[in-house]
């Protein structure tokens, strides 16, 4: 599938890695890449975006335009096209890696499924009978109101690409459908947003459930990481924790569903797979093939991180999902909207006790942008919990 042969970048043995978005997550992987001595190339459409600032080269496109995105892959001749968000014409991913020209991870179709919430939906209850919420997909107000009836309420509706909450709904009644479908319309990825209208879970606490393909002797081998834990706030994440204590029962399940997903998505590399937990129940809920945001705890936590395991895996080399301490990660915010802000307070964050910092340095903040990330370790989940939101509490960040 893959040859483990390594080069040196910017030379004829160049292993050639592009990665589509360039984002903190994607940030993470460039450095792991240019530890390993791949030539790492950056594709977002804002200059100066994180990944960039660490790459060998960069360019500024509009993803989401199939010709010009065909363009730049043409021309720089990746080796591995690494996407790092879902909106990508995911078309030419398809027909580069029909023509053998890339390898895309994990694969160009898992690429598609998970871009637009009925593919992956569909996949996973449908034709892997995995157990789901009740859903329902909807193209005009009339037939969200039906599928709201029909899932019952309290519920979610979320147009179907779109991700980090944007433009999704909690119901209650039925007099704010009109409204979720509005709101629908305003926070999708295309302009006719599809929805879906999912059923509310109410579980005891959610994870993501880090599963890495890799290669080891030739034969591709599924680890899981130990369960983070995590806090979403107006689907965002706020924090996470990794190890998130579960019973035996409802592990044993978590993998499962976490398996059955990521053999049907195939490929190489990290997914983070998002399960709902009550007792010994499991839900599934969607699945990222990249590293996950709420993995950012695993910088703190594990022998290799989120972002390490995925660079080894997508060149071919094995992993260890080892965890060596207990750990919290907690989001530092914009909080103000201005370019090139400055951050205050750092020396007090690094002066909690096993406190660490991810400053992005991503040109412009807005108030619900994610700037940086805390992480901490502790004697339990509480402490480092206590530990991270403590040091990401005394980041201020400032325009000049
Ligand atoms: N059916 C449901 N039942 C209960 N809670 C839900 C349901 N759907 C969504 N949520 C809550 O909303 C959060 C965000 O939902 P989801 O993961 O589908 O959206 P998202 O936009 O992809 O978010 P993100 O990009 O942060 O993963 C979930 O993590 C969960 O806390
Ligand atoms: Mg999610």
């Amino acid at each position: 599938m893959t040859s483990p042969r390594l080069g040196t970048p910017l030379s004829d043995t160049a292993v050639r890695v592009m990665l589509l978005g360039a984002g903190e997550l994607g940030k993470e992987v460039a450095i792991e890449l240019q530890r390993l001595g791949a030539e790492v190339i950056a594709v977002d459409r804002y200059p100066n975006a994180p990944a960039m600032q660490v790459a060998h080269r960069s360019h500024v496109v509009p993803m989401t335009d199939a010709q010009v995105l065909n363009g730049v892959i043409l021309a720089e001749a990746p080796h591995i096209i690494v996407p790092e968000i879902e909106a990508i014409a995911t078309e030419v991913l398809v027909a580069i890696e029909q023509a053998g020209l890339a390898r895309v991870i994990p694969t160009a179709r898992a690429v598609q499924l998970t871009m637009n919430r009925e593919g992956i939906r569909r996949l996973a209850a449908e034709e892997l009978g995995l157990p789901t919420s009740p859903y329902a997909f909807a193209g005009s107000e009339q037939e969200l109101a039906e599928g709201a009836a029909s899932v019952g309420f309290p519920c979610f509706v979320k147009p179907v690409m779109s991700s980090s909450g944007k433009g999704q709904s909690f119901v209650e009644t039925p007099d704010q459908i009109a409204d979720a479908w509005a709101y629908a319309q305003s926070g999708g990825r295309v302009e006719t947003a599809r929805v879906i209208v999912e059923g509310r879970i109410d579980f005891d606490y959610e994870i993501t459930l880090l599963t890495v393909r890799s290669l080891r002797n030739g034969e591709v081998v599924t680890d899981f990481c130990d369960p983070i834990g995590h806090r979403q706030d107006k689907g965002d994440y706020v924090e996470s924790w990794q190890p998130q204590p579960m019973t035996d029962a409802a592990l044993t399940e978590a993998q499962r569903i976490a398996r059955a997903v990521t053999d049907d998505l195939a490929g190489l590399g990290v997914f983070g797979v998002e399960l709902f937990v009550k007792s010994d129940q499991v839900w599934f809920s969607e699945v990222s093939p990249r590293p996950h945001d709420t993995g950012l705890v695993t910088l703190a936590t594990q022998v290799q991180s989120e972002f390490a395991l995925h660079a080894r895996a997508i060149l071919g080399l094995p992993v260890d999902v080892t965890r060596r301490a207990v750990g919290a990660s907690a989001v530092i915010y914009g909080g103000i909207e201005a370019h090139g802000v400055a951050y205050e307070g750092v020396a007090d964050a690094l002066s909690v006790a096993t406190a660490d910092l991810r400053l992005f340095g991503k040109p412009e903040a807005f108030r619900h942008r994610r700037m940086g990330v805390a992480t901490a370790t502790g004697n339990d989940t509480d402490q480092a919990r206590e530990r991270a939101r403590e040091a990401a509490g005394e980041v201020r960040v400032v325009s000049r």
